[in-house]
């Protein structure tokens, strides 16, 4: 750990890196044609899928489709077939069969993989997809975190940051035991629905408007967002003072022994009342985050006893950097 001789950084220090940050922020958002290719390529697979399974529909989800998506992201789609005990592995198959066949490059069926995919490459657009089947909760989920998006902008400035700070610094790669990009952003949640005043409401906790059940979970929450528009005008907490705030809880604050971050229910749990407190298998539970809708998924359960490390170095050496570097908004995101 690097130790810094410079003088502590006060919080009017911290409100300077500001503008820093927004120009970050504002450098990371898709142009507009970006988003015009994916719904051009959108609209060509929905035309080769439908000759196939007429009934069945195509969903965008993931970064795409939830307001998180940095420029050239890859695009995650979902395949719903609503028959009866469909075999995925087949119709992964079929599915890269038929997309092989028409213009698209690199098309690979993934049927070994934990969620089995078709991964591909539109050479007309230059966008990478991967598509799975009947992820319908991905979906369910897509939407819960673009509703939180749609309500305080710094949701959407604290995540792209952080996700850019987790690629930069390779702590965004699950198959490494590090976070997915899904958990960090539950992560910026629960900490804006922390803050006091809070700066996110909890829509699961508030009455339901919108509800469906998917896989026997029942996903309901209140999702009229745009009355809550002014949910966190009270507090004026600048995104430079949350990017230190994020760090510093998840550095010194966050008890890795006995807490859980869940969003569903906008507060910390124990480990105890989970029953996450002993490994089972491989979900060794050094870190939770708990998915909103499939609440016995710890979203931390990559992690193992080498890669907590990793992450914690790295949060303290972002907490570090946030509190004493002279120019944290560069050294924040130095490669590894
Ligand atoms: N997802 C999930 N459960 C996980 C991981 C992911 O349900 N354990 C779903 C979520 O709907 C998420 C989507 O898969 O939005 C894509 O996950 P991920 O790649 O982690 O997030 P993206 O937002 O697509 O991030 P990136 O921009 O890095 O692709
Ligand atoms: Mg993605």
């Amino acid at each position: 750990m690097r130790v810094y001789k410079r003088q502590m950084r006060c919080r009017s220090d911290i409100d300077r890196l500001n503008g820093q940050f927004l120009a970050i922020f504002d450098s990371l958002i898709p142009p507009e044609e970006e988003k015009a290719k994916q719904k051009q390529l959108l609209t060509l697979l929905e035309k080769l899928i439908i000759k196939e399974w007429p009934r069945a529909r195509l969903y965008l989800y993931g970064s795409c489709a939830n307001s998180f998506g940095v420029s050239k992201s890859d695009v995650d789609l979902c395949l719903a077939i609503e028959e009866p005990d469909i075999n995925k592995a087949e119709v992964i198959l079929r599915l890269a069969d038929i997309l092989q066949s028409d213009s698209l490059q690199n098309v690979q069926a993934l049927t070994r993989a934990r969620v089995p995919i078709v991964k591909l490459m539109d050479p007309a657009t230059g966008i990478s997809c991967d598509i799975c089947i009947n992820n319908v909760l991905a979906v369910v989920n897509t939407r819960l975190l673009g509703d939180y998006a749609r309500i305080d902008v710094r949701l959407r400035q604290l995540a792209y940051i952080v996700k850019h700070w987790a690629k930069t610094r390779g702590v965004n790669e699950t198959y490494q035991g590090t976070l997915s990009s899904y958990a960090y952003v539950l992560m910026c949640i629960h900490f804006l629905q922390q803050r006091r005043p809070a700066i996110l409401p909890c829509l699961q906790g508030m009455e339901a408007t919108y509800s469906v059940t998917v896989d026997n979970i029942e996903c309901a929450y209140f999702d009229q967002v745009e009355k809550l528009r002014d949910f966190g005008s009270h507090n004026r907490q600048t995104i430079s003072q949350l990017v230190w705030g994020f760090f510093n809880y998840w550095a010194y604050r966050h008890d890795y022994t006995d807490s859980v971050v869940s969003v569903r229910t906008g507060s910390i749990l124990s480990k105890r009342e989970k029953d996450w407190t002993r490994r089972v298998g491989n979900d060794r539970h050094l870190i939770c985050i708990e998915d909103p809708f499939e609440i016995s998924h710890d979203l931390g359960r990559v992690v193992d006893k080498f890669s907590i490390r990793v992450l914690r170095e790295e949060f303290e050496r972002a907490a570090e950097i946030m509190q004493y570097d002279p120019s944290p908004c560069v050294k924040l995101f130095e490669p590894y």
